[in-house]
């Protein structure tokens, strides 16, 4: 079953002018480089990739909070350059967001209650008493109870702060959740709890998830597909099931394997990549992986390699594993 994309981007850069030392002259630092995906109603699409690869930058175009250097981004069937203000803030609506640590993005001083409102009283001409029901009718939709409403966040646990965040996000009905490391500040039993609310939501509301996070065993659990970033660059994009089973760039294969996964019958050895991350402000020529590739030959020094398709996942790769 094939079903139209809620959102589709399409070669989509962000370029940021940065100073390398005071004074000194500026330079384009490449934070992303040309990413193309969909995401699909009721689907969840996992971004994964080292620290520094562009995966919050992409969450603030997909939000909207920035706006692309270059490449097209349409939401709901907009095209989010060249629409008007109008459509622009009601696309807005459409896509909220949770980042990783809750306590930033509430205020200490706002009871819960009227930080769920907040969104409801900036966008919508509902009265006082009808946000105040839909607050706690969202309140308790994520597991919270009504009476801890006018409550202050420190008196909330860290997945319970989660859990009022994403409350918040989903105040207005949106279409799209972007998840920017949701669960990483959360114990590992909390992090089980926050994942199968995600999941729940997901399935009653029928949202579409782009879910950020540098940890692939939480990907494992809820990705329907993945999508590897390297440098500000998509290498490899697939199933779940393919990406985890059969992965094709060298790169995925070595962040898999430093990963310990609960799977007895997948004993491999941990690949060490050797050198750090290069700066997106130099990337190496030819395929920003190529310094530390085991697989890398003179070609990988001078194109690019354009995505394929290789086995069931489609790969930025000359030298794809088999
Ligand atoms: N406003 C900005 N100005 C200049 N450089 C920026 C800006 N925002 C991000 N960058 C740079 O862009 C690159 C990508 O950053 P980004 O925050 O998207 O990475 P990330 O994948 O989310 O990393 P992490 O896993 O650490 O959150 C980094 O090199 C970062 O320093
Ligand atoms: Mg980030």
């Amino acid at each position: 079953m094939s079903q139209e994309a809620i959102l589709q981007a399409r070669d989509l850069k962000r370029f940021y002018r940065v100073r390398r030392a005071a004074f000194g002259p500026k330079a384009v630092l490449k934070a992303l480089n040309g990413a193309t995906f969909d995401l699909v109603n009721g689907r969840t699409l996992a971004v994964v990739g080292e620290s520094g690869c562009g995966k919050s930058t992409l969450a603030r175009l997909v939000t909207m909070i920035e706006t692309p250097t270059d490449g097209t981004l349409r939401i709901c069937g907009n095209d989010i350059v060249g629409s008007s203000r109008a459509t622009r803030r009601s696309l807005k609506s459409k896509v909220q967001i949770v980042f990783q640590d809750p306590y930033g993005s509430l205020n200490p001083r706002q009871k819960i209650g009227h930080a769920l409102e907040e969104p409801l009283l900036v966008n919508t001409t509902m009265s006082k008493q009808e946000r105040r029901r839909s607050a706690k009718e969202m309140m308790d939709f994520v597991g919270l109870r009504p009476e801890q409403y006018d409550r202050y966040p420190h008196m909330f646990s860290g997945g319970q702060r989660q859990r009022i965040a994403i409350a918040r996000a989903l105040m207005l009905r949106p279409e799209i959740l972007v998840l920017d490391e949701p669960v990483s500040a959360l114990d590992v039993s909390i992090q089980a709890q926050i994942l199968n609310l995600l999941t729940d939501l997901q399935e009653q509301l029928n949202l579409a998830y782009l879910f950020i996070s540098h940890d692939l065993s939480v990907v494992k659990h809820i990705a329907d597909e993945v999508m590897v970033m390297y440098l500000g660059v998509p290498i490899e994009m697939g199933s779940r099931q393919a990406i985890f089973e059969q992965p094709h760039h060298p790169y995925t294969e070595a962040l898999l394997s430093a990963t310990p996964m609960a799977d007895p019958f997948r004993v491999k050895k941990r690949i060490v990549l050797h050198g750090e991350l290069p700066s997106p402000i130099d990337p190496p020529p030819g395929c920003s992986f190529n310094p530390r590739c085991p697989r890398a030959t003179d070609i990988c020094r001078q194109d690019f390699p354009e995505m394929r398709q290789v086995g069931k996942t489609m790969v930025a790769c000359y030298h794809p594993l088999d």
